[in-house]
């Protein structure tokens, strides 16, 4: 499955970064390109990396764009 569609990066992409050890979104981003075009995969990406991590679900999150910068970053929600 594509994860990102502007940089064609798949789930498999990603299983390969994290045995190469990768653990970052951000590194996916030097990489791999995710998330530095339109950034809508953020959210998949880094569930992506964290199940080829081995970890748990992420928090309930949501994607914020910043006003300086049109990539995406990743905030967690109080609850
Ligand atoms: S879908 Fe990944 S940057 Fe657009």
């Amino acid at each position: 499955m594509y994860v990102c569609v502007c940089n064609a990066v798949t789930e498999s992409h990603i299983l390969e970064a994290a045995r190469n050890g990768m653990t970052r979104l951000r590194q996916l981003r030097e990489t791999l390109g995710v998330t530095a075009e339109c950034g809508r995969c953020a959210k998949c990406a880094h569930q992506c990396l964290r199940d080829a991590l081995g970890l748990s679900a992420i928090p309930d999150t949501t994607v914020l764009r910043t006003q300086s910068d049109t990539r995406f970053s990743l905030a967690t929600e109080a609850t």
